[in-house]
């Protein structure tokens, strides 16, 4: 072992014994995408795999996690979204299939999930999106946090990941395990985080054009042609619609989005539905949206979501690929440190 990559174990030791993977990055999960396939390569490379359980119903979730684990013994983690309407019953499904890591996006956690999430042993990762969340979700009991900037593909905070490790992890990383995610393309930016405290790291973008990846030829074709800069934010029209950013690759799409919004706002005009009913159209269309380009191939008129780190995607390549480069180039930052 070089004294590069045994640097690199030191500092994704702490992650990896929280994870009980090979090497500390999780594989973000990626509605559509991280499925059974993606997710039991990454376990498999070394990875830690996250189902994104996204809108599926409970029954959908049972057979996903029975699915992967018929392709993998490694660990893997399953992500679920708070404001879905059967949280409860999804976290059922992840303890009945003792699922060991359990994250939760969108929001702080509701009233007793937590509880319910860690009375069966799961472990628990939230998303920190600033530092004062950081310190409450820590008091109430949180496991683990994932730090992601405004970089990342699908839903963004308005900060970026530069900015919120600085803030975040010298004042939080002693406490619990904290992953930095969000415009991670090579390992040099692994290392570099490591450096700062971080337990690990979470890829999204990385994985989408895995050989592994179901996501539809297309889809992969869009990822390996764009560069950062195609990778934009969604707009917001209305103040009063809780529209949360969404990065995705600028197509015609963008633009059927601008409309939906309209559309959505009239009807709060007009007093035909309530604030969380309006939140929650917007939500489902992105999902369908997403499926479009995922699954369907339109990625003229789907959402095609992916992350700024989308110009270092150069080609498919099988997962264990992608995380040997990704180890070898931090292995190798870290080796630099010495001269
Ligand atoms: C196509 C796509 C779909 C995503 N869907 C979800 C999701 O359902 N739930 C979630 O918590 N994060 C989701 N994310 C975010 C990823 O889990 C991950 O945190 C993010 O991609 C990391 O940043 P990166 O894309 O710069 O690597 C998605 C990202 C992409 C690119």
């Amino acid at each position: 072992m070089s004294i590069g990559q045994d640097r690199l174990k030191r500092r994704m030791a702490r992650g990896v014994e929280f994870l009980g993977s090979e090497v500390a990055i999780l594989g973000g999960a990626m509605s559509w995408v991280s499925e059974r396939n993606l997710v039991a390569a990454i376990s498999n490379a070394g990875g830690f795999g996250v189902i994104a359980c996204g809108a599926m119903t409970p029954e959908l979730l049972d057979a996903e996690i029975a699915g992967t684990k018929a392709l993998t013994g490694k660990p893997f983690g399953v992500n679920l979204i708070t404001m879905h309407p059967q949280l409860f019953d999804l976290i059922a499904v992840c303890a009945k299939h003792q699922v060991g890591h359990v994250v939760l996006a969108g929001g702080l956690p509701p009233a007793g999930s937590l509880d319910a999430i860690k009375a069966n042993g799961a472990k628990l990762i939230c998303f920190a999106p600033a530092l004062s969340l950081a310190k409450k979700l820590i008091r109430s009991g949180v496991d683990a946090l994932v730090v992601e900037g405004m970089e990342a593909g699908g839903h963004i905070g308005p900060v970026s990941t530069s900015v919120l490790a600085q803030e975040i992890l010298p004042a939080v990383a002693d406490q619990v395990p904290v992953f930095v995610a969000g415009g991670i393309g090579r390992g040099e930016a692994i290392a570099g985080y490591l450096d700062m405290g971080a337990a690990g790291v979470q890829l999204g973008t990385r994985f989408v054009c895995a050989t592994e990846s179901i996501a539809h030829a297309n889809f992969k074709k869009a990822f390996i042609r764009a560069s950062a800069r195609d990778a934009v934010a969604s707009v917001q029209i209305d103040p009063r619609l809780p529209v949360i950013p969404v990065r995705a690759l600028k197509n015609a799409g963008s633009e059927l989005f601008t409309a939906k919004q309209r559309e959505v706002a009239q009807a709060l005009d007009e007093g035909r539905i309530e604030m969380g009913e309006a939140q929650l159209q917007i939500e489902h269309y992105w999902a369908g949206a997403l499926r479009r380009a995922v699954i369907d191939g339109d990625v003229e008129h789907g959402s095609v979501m992916a992350g700024q780190s989308v110009g270092m995607v150069a080609r498919e390549e099988p997962v264990a690929g992608i995380i040997a480069t990704l180890m070898e180039e931090a292995a190798q930052a870290l080796e630099r440190r010495a001269a």
